[in-house]
């Protein structure tokens, strides 16, 4: 762990502290939504850290702490997630799902709520890519990358906010589309999170898939998927099953629990 960076501010209330990184952090609006919100200026990966925390002592549901950089971020598939300061925010909540299913459609779920939340932000319509890569115009501005442990469903969620110096040509970031500050990207996040989870806990799980269906790019595109046992499928994604894996109608018909997917034409 990066200790001599790691500056932990936790706010017991709704004082308005305006904390400052060389980036202007101001968490005033998350802050009015999640008064308990930790933020880090800087850790190895949110993840990481909220699983220690939640090893050190117990945490309640939608417990969430936000870092403005990450030394060694965790990317899906045992990849690195670059989130350098001045660029991205770095969060992870806690969910503590009421059965499997609900397990399986969280991480899809989330980026069916970040959607909403960058849409609102940028006024272009951002949706997700199976498994929740989350888009703007095709390109990557959100990944999403959620761990089960004993306590709950870690939730580890990295948004592109302004540009990232060496970025690919497929990511892009909000920046691109709108003059959203960290603060007002982050708060429209974590009000998305918590409205849409509180009223899926309220709701089935059938209210949650049809809002993955609805905010997937991938369902009625044309795909090639590669396995993590480095099998390709071709074929049209045609559904998302109520357990959250991808259906390809292909030579064969296959139901996809994890792959990289790449859309060839919608
Ligand atoms: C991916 O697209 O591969 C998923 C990337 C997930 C990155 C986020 S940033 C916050 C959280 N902490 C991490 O170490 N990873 C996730």
């Amino acid at each position: 762990m990066d200790s001599t960076k790691r500056c932990r501010i936790r706010l017991d209330n709704l004082q308005l502290w305006p904390l400052r990184y060389r980036w202007r952090v101001n968490l005033e609006k998350s802050l009015a939504i999640d008064p308990e919100l930790v933020f880090l200026e800087s850790i190895d990966s949110t993840n990481l850290e909220l699983g220690r925390l939640l090893a050190a002592s117990s945490k309640p549901d939608l417990f969430a702490i936000v870092a403005a950089q990450q030394t060694s971020g965790k990317g899906r598939l045992d990849r690195t997630w670059v989130s350098e300061p001045e660029s991205s925010i770095s969060l992870s909540i806690l969910l503590r799902p009421g059965d499997e299913m609900e397990r399986r459609l969280i991480p899809l779920f989330i980026g069916s709520m970040v959607s909403g939340a960058l849409s609102k932000m940028t006024r272009v319509t951002a949706r997700v890519k199976w498994p929740n890569d989350v888009l703007i115009k095709d390109k990557k501005v959100c990944g999403i990358l959620s761990e089960l442990t004993e306590h709950g469903v870690i939730v580890g969620i990295g948004i592109n906010v302004g540009k990232q110096e060496g970025a690919p040509e497929t990511a892009c970031s909000v920046s691109d589309f709108s003059q959203a500050s960290f603060d007002d990207v982050l708060s429209e996040v974590l009000f998305q999170i918590r409205t849409g989870w509180t009223k899926w806990m309220v709701m089935s799980n059938e209210f949650a898939l049809q809002v993955v269906r609805d905010s997937s790019s991938t369902i009625g595109s044309e795909v090639r998927a590669i396995l993590p046992s480095g099998e390709e499928i071709i074929g049209t994604a045609v559904s998302i099953e109520p357990d959250g894996r991808l259906q390809i109608q292909g030579a064969d018909l296959y139901q996809l629990s994890a792959a990289d997917v790449w859309h060839l034409r919608n």
